[in-house]
């Protein structure tokens, strides 16, 4: 056996996963999306990443059911950050039954969401170019995605101007979803705003707007932005605990 052999035998899924993101990123910036054949790579290594891989059982605290009266306000999330830098980030979701990350953007930016275990049901938009706004924080989107994903099941990729820029994440069961985001957020301009959805029929005759396939409205939702910290979403940080992220 080579020693090149050797050592490909020897990387874990996780550090697979990084060195992967390594080059697939290495000429990343806001709106730029990596080639085709950079996107498979990386499409093959996460569709094939169990949560054991990251250290993941679904009979851990972060995946349990909100019992008592708190029951009430949205169950926590907790996010385990595992690597960032300038050109991409890696972190896990971990949601427990009734979990939801509220619809929010991803300016610029390239992401791949592996649901490893559990179902989940995502409903995400992309903006319908050149259609005029309603307001200044309002303005109509397409329907992309609004369906139900149980692990395990292929990664989900968006990109800057489609694929579902925008969504929301509501867990169904228990489940953790492993999200790779090229480039990540930052302070300076690429900042996650968070969005109400709202029917076509809301706003469209007060706003003069005629859609050409009139018939297919139930395609499109107007999205209002929201203030940077809504309500309803309740993440906190956790300690990734999992296998050696680098090398
Ligand atoms: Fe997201």
């Amino acid at each position: 056996m080579t020693w090149r052999r050797k050592m490909t035998d020897e990387t874990t899924p996780v550090r697979r996963l990084f060195n992967t993101c390594k080059q697939v990123f290495s000429n990343g910036g806001p709106g730029i999306v990596p080639s085709d054949d950079k996107i498979q790579q990386l499409r093959d290594v996460l569709d094939n990443m169990k949560p054991e891989d990251v250290g993941l059982t679904p009979t851990m605290p972060y995946f349990r059911q909100n019992t008592g009266p708190e029951n009430l306000s949205p169950p926590p999330i907790t996010y385990l950050h595992l690597y960032q830098c300038e050109q991409f980030s890696i972190g896990i979701f971990c949601l427990p039954p009734s979990g939801v990350i509220p619809l929010h953007n991803h300016p610029g930016m390239t992401v791949f969401s592996k649901i490893l275990f559990g179902t989940m049901h995502i409903k995400s938009y992309d903006w319908v170019v050149d259609a005029p706004m309603r307001d200044s924080k309002t303005r109509l989107a397409k329907l992309k995605v609004d369906s139900t994903f149980t692990a395990p099941c292929n990664v989900s990729i968006l990109y800057p101007e489609d694929g579902g820029n925008m969504h929301r994440f509501t867990a169904e069961t228990a489940c953790a979803v492993l999200d790779v985001l090229g480039p990540p957020y930052n302070l300076e301009g690429r900042h996650c705003t968070y969005f109400l959805d709202f029917p076509f029929n809301k706003f469209s005759s007060a706003n003069g707007v005629v859609l050409r396939d009139e018939e297919h409205k139930e395609g499109y939702a107007w999205l209002q932005e929201r203030d940077d910290n809504p309500e309803d979403l309740n993440v906190v940080g956790a300690l990734y605990t999992g296998p050696n992220v680098e090398d």
